[in-house]
């Protein structure tokens, strides 16, 4: 399963990267917004020089042709872009037009699998249902996940099932296991996968345990 960070922020994607698990990006107006400083260009070059994978710039647009002009625009900024498009009547012949031209396509705020089935077969690279969203509204947002590995698996369908709206770490197990392709997170998230209150105590304790052998040496 690959790993995207869910963030437009440079400073958390150079920190995952130097770890070796980041797979790729997701970046969104509102995570954009948060940023701030740069044009959304600059910030998207510069994640592309960064992180090999796939990054995804989400179109603004809701009318077709304005989607294309803004999917092909960012498509010309590096060979890794993967251009989101909304879940929509517009965004579905949007996908299709930008397939029929090779530009990859991320399909985003999916919340059925019909949805996400739907985006698919227009011919979206990746598709992303928003699993904390329909936790919100007291709907399982894993649901969605789980029937579209499995429609994907049934179907062999080429696109990819990307769990998105990610909040916490039972999220990221809990797609894993459902059958996502691909979680994108939050860089707090990544974090909590990688602390254990007894991995931190354990290090803790080989240290002091460590220092405290040494001092009896030197006597
Ligand atoms: O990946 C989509 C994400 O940015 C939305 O997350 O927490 O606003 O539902 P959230």
């Amino acid at each position: 399963m690959k790993i995207f960070l869910d963030t437009a922020e440079i400073d958390e994607i150079r920190v995952a990267a130097r770890w070796g698990v980041l797979d790729g990006v997701t970046t969104n107006p509102t995570l954009y917004a948060k940023v701030g400083g740069a044009s959304y260009d600059d910030v998207l070059r510069e994640i592309c020089d960064l992180v090999p994978g796939a990054i995804s710039a989400e179109v603004v647009a809701d009318d077709v042709d304005g989607m294309l002009e803004e999917g092909r625009h960012f498509a010309k900024l590096a060979s890794n872009i993967y251009v989101k498009v909304a879940m929509s009547e517009n965004g579905l012949e949007a996908i299709s037009r930008f397939k029929a031209e090779g530009i990859r396509t991320n399909c985003t705020l999916i919340f059925s699998s019909n949805q996400g089935l739907l985006a698919a077969k227009a011919g979206a690279s990746f598709l992303s249902p928003f699993v904390g969203r329909l936790d919100d509204i007291n709907e399982d947002g894993m649901t969605v996940i789980r029937e579209l590995a499995e429609i994907k698996a049934i179907h062999e369908l080429e696109a990819e099932v990307l769990a998105a709206s990610v909040r916490h770490p039972l999220h990221v197990t809990q797609a894993a296991l459902a059958g996502a392709d691909i979680v994108t997170m939050p860089f707090k998230v990544l974090q909590q996968m990688v602390h254990h209150p007894l991995t931190d105590k354990g290090i803790a304790q080989f240290k002091k345990d460590w220092e405290a052998a040494k001092a009896a040496l030197a006597g």
